[in-house]
């Protein structure tokens, strides 16, 4: 079956700058949420309004439901009225004279849906939202997560074949942010919507996505499950960026299949995971996770001692930085209790599987 959006080889080149986006392609299979995850300018809006046709791709091609929507090489460009999409976007793009109601069937004005049918689906879609008891509201009188709710349903009503969402939850209040970055997922799932949504925030990524795509400068550098992009990064940036800040330098010395042992200096040797193609000799850095930094326990291959030099008590959970063959590295730890103090020699474990070895192509490339 053909997937509802299949994004192949995109490019898009401002007048000025290196291109926004570089050779980008990927598909969402129908019923699908992806996510673009990816810091800011590294191209995730470029995309997403590439596929909205709100810009012209410079080259690459576009298709939604097997029909092809752009392609500068055959010099086709479908309008963004005849794309057949959902929008929802960072502000509140709600109309403010307008009541909830008013907004949310507006959309069905233009489709000939007829009066009895258009009063039933804005009802549901209203339910949906959870906004059925708002309905009659001028738009003004609402909070900001409820005029997002109001953007959602007035993209869902007329049930497109895509929605588009654009950091939708960042203008929101922490709290606001997480309820319904929650609901969203329920309300997408309900409707069976296929979504493209792009962020920079990972945990948001995690929550919404069946798959993540993780964006830097403009290309796309790995797609995958959440359970993949998590536990097998494919480089250091998509490591370090989705919560593995740790890093240790070392030198490769010996490779097992899928693990290898690393030196990482005065004949101290760890074993890492090798989620690259690399042989001995080669320099490498290995990134961890805080939270897989277990200290107070010394067992499997990697069991070292490093020292407490400082740390953070944050209720449930403590967060240490420790010293680590030079490294200041750092660890957390669930709980209410900090166990640890600072200034002791503690022994720690790191497993094996949770040390990721990578070509290290220097610092500077990864800040
Ligand atoms: N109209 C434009 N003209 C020139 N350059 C642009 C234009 N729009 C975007 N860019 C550049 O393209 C790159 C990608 O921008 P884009 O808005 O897609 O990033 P983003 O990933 O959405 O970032 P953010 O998380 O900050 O929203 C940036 O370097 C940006 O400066
Ligand atoms: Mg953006």
């Amino acid at each position: 079956m053909t997937a509802t959006l299949e994004v192949t080889a995109l490019s898009k080149r401002f007048a000025i700058g290196r291109p926004a986006v570089d050779g980008v392609s990927f598909a969402v299979p129908r019923g699908e949420i992806v996510v673009l995850l990816g810091p800011s300018g590294c191209g995730k809006t470029t995309t997403l309004r590439c596929v909205a046709g709100l810009e012209h791709p410079t080259g690459g091609e576009i298709s939604i439901s097997g029909k092809l929507v752009s392609s500068p090489a055959r010099g086709v460009l479908v309008p963004p009225r005849a794309r057949d999409l959902g929008m929802v976007f960072q502000s509140y793009a709600v109309w403010p004279h307008m009541t909830v109601r008013q907004n949310v069937s507006y959309p069905l004005k233009h489709r000939k849906i007829a009066r009895n049918e258009a009063s039933h689906r804005v009802d549901e879609v209203l339910e949906l939202v959870g906004l059925t008891e708002y309905a009659d509201r001028p738009v003004v009188a609402l909070s900001g997560g409820q005029m997002q709710r109001v953007a959602l349903a007035r993209s869902l009503v007329y049930r497109p074949q895509l929605l588009l969402l654009d950091e939708p939850l960042s203008n929101l209040d922490a709290k606001l942010r997480l309820r319904l970055r929650d609901d969203l997922r329920v309300i997408l799932k309900q409707t069976g919507m296929t979504a493209l949504y792009v962020t920079h925030d990972q945990a948001e990524a995690v929550v919404l996505g069946d798959r993540i795509g993780v964006m830097r400068d403009g290309r796309l550098l790995q797609i995958g499950t959440p359970h993949a992009i998590y536990n097998r990064p494919v480089d250091l940036f998509v490591a370090n960026f989705t919560g593995a800040t740790n890093e240790l330098a070392g030198t490769l010395v010996e490779c097992n299949g899928a693990f290898g042992v690393v030196d990482f200096g005065d004949g101290r040797r760890g074993e890492a995971a090798l989620l690259q193609p690399l042989g001995p000799g080669d320099k490498v850095r290995v990134a961890l996770r805080p939270e897989n930094i277990a200290i107070g326990r010394q067992d499997g291959s990697n069991a070292f001692t490093a020292k407490v030099i400082d740390r953070r008590y944050q209720g449930t959970q403590t967060v240490y930085d420790i010293e680590l063959f030079g490294n200041r590295l750092e660890a957390l730890e669930l709980g209410t209790a900090a166990r640890h103090p600072v200034g002791v020699e503690a022994p720690v474990s790191l497993s094996r599987e949770a040390c990721w070895a990578y070509r290290d192509t220097g610092p500077s490339s990864y800040e």
